[in-house]
């Protein structure tokens, strides 16, 4: 739905270049959520402005429902028609919501109709809906200094609905609110997702946000993606910082000459009777060293940390069983902290390229 190809954006101010983006290729599959998360300066807003051609790329190509914007003339406020109209289908919702104060809730959300010159019946009949949809029925004729921040944000949402978009971009838009009114927008967002079909690419610098509604999730740092897919996949890549971070499992390692293997399944798949039944098999000790379960994306995931006697080579065997049981198995090295060692393994550009298919 939301394609970028080797997206990059350098900003030249007063003799100086800054590379914000370098080198972006996003795949945004048709109904997903999908969470781009940095740090501040990763080149997370630059991304988002690049997608809508707020800003225009240095180089690389923007792709909306099968639209290349990047081939369409003008940028910014001088976009040219043709930009405007494929701009007015996606819609942009904002850390600071950017409504205007002189204006009630139902004409902020009017705006964008007004521009694309709709009639006052049809702009009234669709603002009152939109409040309907976002739960703020009777907050139309308010003014924004009238409303909390989660309301506010609902009105924003609402206004970027206005054009019927079928995608919806989101800056940090729960940045700016409380941690309960952020679960109530993100479950907002969610909701719209689902009913509207509608397809919403969100950045933030909280992993809570990705944790809740995301499908697919990339890692930027320094204008670069440095892992992407879905967070099916990412939960099944070895080393993934995205994965650690969205599910931590933790246990120490008891002492020398031992094998430690985190074990990650999604679903119906419970990893009880597999672990009894290598145990017998194999007649091994094996001690459980932490657990959990919990939902990521929406998706059941469970995640174990377990310890077998013997080196890694002593337990080739054991371990194929395990993965022929269909779970995900990753060795920790115990020589290291579980982090570093994770490092090591690691392999996400495996993973960029399955995205990008
Ligand atoms: N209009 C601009 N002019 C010059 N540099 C900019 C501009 N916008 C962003 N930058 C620079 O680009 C880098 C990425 O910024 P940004 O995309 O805002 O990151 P993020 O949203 O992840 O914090 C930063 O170093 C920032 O200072
Ligand atoms: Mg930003």
């Amino acid at each position: 739905m939301i394609t970028t190809s080797g997206l990059t954006k350098v900003y030249r101010s007063r003799g100086r270049e800054v590379t914000a983006l370098d080198g972006v290729d996003l795949h945004v599959r048709e109904g997903e959520v999908y969470g781009v998360i940095g740090q501040s300066g990763a080149g997370k807003s630059s991304l988002i402005r690049c997608v809508n051609l707020l800003e225009r790329p240095t180089s690389g190509t923007v792709t909306v429902a099968g639209q290349d914007l990047t081939a369409l003339a003008g940028r910014g406020p001088r976009a040219g028609r043709e930009l405007r109209q494929a701009r007015s289908r996606i819609g942009m919702v904002f850390q600071h919501f950017n409504l205007l104060s002189s204006r009630t809730v139902q004409d902020n959300v009017e705006l964008p109709l007004e521009i694309l010159g709709r009639s006052g019946k049809e702009r009234s009949r669709k603002a009152l809906e939109l409040l309907d949809l976002v739960g703020l029925a009777d907050k139309a004729k308010a003014y924004p200094a009238q409303l909390s921040g989660g309301q506010k944000q609902r009105v924003g949402i609402a206004r970027a609905l206005a054009g019927d978009p079928k995608v919806l971009l989101s800056d940090e838009a729960t940045s700016a609110l409380d941690p309960e009114t952020t679960r109530s927008i993100l479950a907002l967002l969610r909701d719209l997702n689902r009913q509207l079909g509608l397809t919403v690419l969100l950045i933030t610098h909280e992993m809570d946000v990705v944790k809740s509604i995301c499908d697919s999730a990339a890692l930027m740092e320094h204008g670069r993606f440095v892992e992407s897919g879905t967070v099916t996949e990412l939960l099944a890549t070895p080393g993934s910082e995205l994965a650690s971070a969205l599910f931590p499992v933790a246990g120490e390692v008891s002492g020398d000459n031992r094998t430690v293997l985190d074990i990650t399944f999604q679903g119906e798949s419970a990893t009880q009777p597999v672990i009894s039944q290598l145990s017998r098999t194999y007649n091994i000790d094996i001690s459980i060293l932490g657990a959990a379960i919990d939902t990521v994306g929406g998706l059941q995931v469970g995640r174990m940390r377990i310890e077998l006697p013997g080196r890694y080579e002593d337990n080739v065997v054991p371990i194929g069983f395990l993965r022929e049981q269909g779970l995900y198995i990753e060795a920790v090295e115990q020589s290291e902290p579980a982090q570093q060692a994770q490092q090591v393994d690691r392999a996400p550009s495996a993973l960029v390229k399955e995205d990008a298919k």
